[in-house]
């Protein structure tokens, strides 16, 4: 199994509980250093096959196809999730360009619902395409091993079969039922550490538009770290990769509990950062520039 993805904020969380007494003196911040470890990344054309695992509306199956479409969207107003998608490029190696494939609908949850290890492998194993990333979306009543305890999602490969290529796969669960303080902040109230208010969800769902911020994170830590030997800091049990480094940054100005400047949609006092295909709009996490060895923020 790859990268878990949210155990950063209880370590940013900590660090912030340490460093308290002396917050309001200047403290000078260590340059964040993700290390490039020679493996190899995903790069080029990208197929995203979507695995639905549970019930989905199509209004909340558009948010996510339109989202991974806005990637490679290039053609709308600034800010935007192809802008958000470009620092990628700048790891090793050039573009990464994300492509909808193949959509299957399980509805009937035929492995249950309470999905272990094993029961993601299999449903990422569903397709074995070249340069392609499976994506697993579980439905908000189904449970996965760890999710709301440790994680949000996680990503891995699957084991290389007969001469097969291994395939990289992500999970991400819709937390609005389970733990939406844990896995769709800022759209909810945190369930601990420094309170301030909700933001509003931009697409009006706070369980899709949370799985979008932690798609996000799991997208970019994929194509920069696929097989756990590309970019990454720490140990490669509990990397902290491309966005999951920055974990809780989504604007300016932003500090433990507080995400940061957003822009503010007039008409649904929604935030966001990001414009993405068809309309949509987005609130996409910062992301570990290479090029600075800072998180980036869109605003
Ligand atoms: C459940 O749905 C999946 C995906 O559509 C299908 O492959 C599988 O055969 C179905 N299982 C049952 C028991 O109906």
């Amino acid at each position: 199994m790859g990268p878990n993805y949210r155990l950063a904020i209880v370590s940013s969380l900590l660090a912030f509980l340490l460093v308290e007494p002396t917050v309001g003196a200047l403290v000078e911040q260590q340059p964040l250093v993700l290390k490039y470890h020679n493996g190899e990344l995903l790069k080029g054309k990208i197929t995203v096959n979507l695995i639905w695992y549970g019930s989905f509306t199509p209004v909340q199956r558009s948010i996510i196809v339109d989202f991974i479409q806005s990637l490679s969207s290039p053609k709308v107003p600034l800010p935007s999730a192809a802008s958000w998608w470009k620092t990628t490029e700048k790891y090793k190696g050039g573009y990464s360009a994300l492509v909808v494939g193949k959509q299957v609908l399980h509805e009937n949850l035929s492995l249950g619902k309470y999905l272990k290890s094993r029961h993601l492998l299999a449903l990422a194993s569903k397709f074995n395409d070249l340069n392609s990333i499976n994506v697993i979306i579980t439905a908000k009543n189904v449970a996965v091993d760890g999710f709301c305890m440790n994680r949000c999602g996680t990503h891995g490969s699957t084991r290389p079969l007969n001469g097969k290529a291994r395939t990289a796969y992500i999970w991400v669960g819709n937390s609005e039922a389970q733990c939406p303080g844990y896995c769709a902040w800022p759209f909810h109230q945190p369930i601990y550490g420094p309170q301030t208010p909700p933001l509003v969800a931009p697409n009006g769902d706070v369980g899709i538009d949370g799985i979008i911020i932690n798609l996000a994170t799991l997208l970019a830590g994929t194509v920069t770290n696929p097989f756990n030997n590309g970019y990454f800091q720490g140990p490669p049990t509990a990397p902290l990769e491309a966005v999951s480094a920055c974990t809780g940054v989504f604007g300016s100005g932003s500090y433990p509990g507080y995400p940061g400047r957003t822009l503010v949609d007039k008409t649904t006092g929604a935030s966001y950062n990001a414009h993405g295909a068809n309309g949509r709009k987005y609130l996409l996490p910062a992301m570990w520039d290479p090029q600075t060895s800072t998180c980036k923020t869109l605003v």
